[in-house]
């Protein structure tokens, strides 16, 4: 052979092995774990769709995605002139959606619990705001229960943290609890899927309108036309269709750029090795993906993990011992079977807003898996036999949660999900707030 061919052979050989180097054992026992846990055996299941592959998000029955909808839709979810039916004068036109679902948020409102109208004040990320003197405490716009953040909702079925909203899938057998004991779930007998329901009585909760003020003074009335050319006109501009634009917008919000997503795509330098050792704990030994196990690691499941309600927190509005919220999905379906039990969210950006859990008692991803960890529930109220069998000690030493702690803080993290916000909101008005202290501290004067 001649002495070139040798150095062929040798380059290849060197080629080959640094390859074999780049697929570490840890890629190889995560790429594992993964495949056995897939539905389908790929590592494809995980794969989220990017935002603009409209094809590959899961759509709402009767609202296929069209640009036109989600473009409507990503100023009306922003935009704090609709909200014009405020218990004062001063609450008028200064909150939006996104004042409790705050994109740097992680799509959650940066503190205990949202307050839209009857608040004020921003801070960095939604820490700042508090209730005004002029609202008294039953007049403020607040629920008794931490908003669910909205990264990667397309993947819930039926929404809120009770899944009350949405006609089909784990609400098929609940119609006779439609409208009774809840007048907001009337809804559901339209239908519709969970976020096309409920965003229709969402607007209405949080004190927003579409008229002609909305449509010509600010100028909607051309979107809803390009948006819902197919629909006839006294049904186009209808909060049904402001709820249609608004849920194919949120639909498109994925969490493509989270490092853990590259790295299921093939760049396997995208997470560390301790996040992949993080990573084979969540799909193995701590048993989180029993639980969270779709694509965006959500499920509509819903379990009792015992966790404290948000009265409990010392600094929420308007919520107390007999809210309905603190019983879950029996607080919607009756049942007592469902009493205490939530519905299982998505774990993509929860790093954004660290307060954690339907009531938000913890502050921060560690102390959430010591919670796992310890596997003793905290909330006295909830009867032993509700609480889930996959809820007890995990025996994960120091460093074991250290490292699951890292995969959820950053391989879960899109850092940009800025790119859901639009540029402008037709009103020209400040958002995702429009008091005078969220004007101050989002540099909107
Ligand atoms: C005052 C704060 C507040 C405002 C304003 C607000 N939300 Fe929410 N949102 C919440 C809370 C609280 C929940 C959880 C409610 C529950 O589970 O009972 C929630 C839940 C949701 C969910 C369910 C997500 C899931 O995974 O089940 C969607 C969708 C949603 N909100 C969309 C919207 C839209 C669209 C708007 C504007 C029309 C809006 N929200 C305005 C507080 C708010
Ligand atoms: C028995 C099912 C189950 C298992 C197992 C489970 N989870 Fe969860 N998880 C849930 C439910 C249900 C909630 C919401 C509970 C509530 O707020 O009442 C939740 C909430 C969370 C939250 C907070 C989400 C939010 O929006 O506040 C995080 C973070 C989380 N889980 C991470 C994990 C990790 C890490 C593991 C593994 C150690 C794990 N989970 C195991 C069911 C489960």
């Amino acid at each position: 052979m001649k002495k070139w061919t040798y150095f062929v052979l040798l380059a290849m050989l060197v080629y080959a092995c640094a390859q074999e180097d780049a697929f570490s054992p840890l890629d190889e026992n995560l790429t594992d774990r993964l495949e056995r846990l897939a539905p389908n055996g790929s590592l494809e299941d995980f794969v989220l769709p990017s935002s603009g592959d409209f094809a590959k998000i899961p759509q709402g029955k009767g609202n296929p995605l069209t640009r036109e909808k989600v473009n409507l839709g990503k100023m009306l979810f922003f935009e704090t002139g609709l909200g014009r039916d405020a218990r004062h004068a001063t609450g008028m036109g200064t909150f939006s959606c996104g004042t409790c679902h705050i994109p740097s948020s992680g799509f959650m409102p940066g503190r205990t619990q949202g307050i839209a109208d009857g608040g004020a004040g921003y801070g960095d990320n939604g820490e700042m705001r508090d209730a005004i003197s002029e609202y008294a405490e039953n007049e403020l716009d607040v629920q008794g229960a931490r908003p669910i953040s909205l990264v990667n909702v397309a993947y819930v079925t039926n929404s809120t943290w009770s899944g009350k909203f949405g006609a089909g899938y784990v609400n098929a057998d609940t119609k006779a609890v439609w409208g009774e004991d809840d007048p907001s779930t009337e809804i559901n007998k339209l239908g519709y899927d969970g976020l096309e329901s409920q965003n229709v009585e969402g607007l209405k909760i949080h004190r927003m309108v579409i008229d002609d003020y909305v449509l010509d003074t600010l100028g909607y009335r051309n979107y809803f036309d390009q948006a819902f050319s197919a629909w006839p006109q006294e049904e186009r501009y209808s909060l049904l269709a402001a709820s249609f634009a608004i849920s194919a917008y949120i639909r498109t919000i994925v969490s493509d750029q989270a490092p853990f997503q590259k790295w299921l795509r093939g760049d396997l330098e995208a997470i560390s090795d301790r996040e992949k050792r993080g990573a084979i704990l969540f799909f193995g030994k701590a048993g989180c993906y029993r639980c969270h196990k779709s694509a965006s690691l959500n499920s509509m499941e819903f379990q009792a993990l015992g966790v404290r309600d948000l009265y409990e927190s010392g600094v929420a509005y308007n919520t107390g011992p007999d809210d309905l919220r603190n019983l879950g999905r029996g607080g919607f379906t009756g049942k007592t079977e469902d009493m205490y039990k939530f519905k299982v969210p998505g774990l993509y950006n929860m790093a954004d807003s660290p307060f954690y859990f339907h009531g938000s008692s913890r502050h921060s991803l560690r102390s959430v898996v010591e919670y796992f960890n310890k596997g003793i529930p905290e909330n006295t109220n909830v009867p032993p036999a509700q609480i889930s069998a996959f809820f007890h000690p995990l025996n994960l030493t120091d460093e074991e949660m250290d490292d699951l702690t890292e995969f959820l803080s950053k391989s879960l993290r899109d850092p940009n999900l800025e790119r859901y916000m639009p540029e402008r909101v037709l009103s020209g008005n400040c958002f995702p707030n429009n008091d005078p202290a969220s004007r101050h501290d989002l540099g909107c004067n």
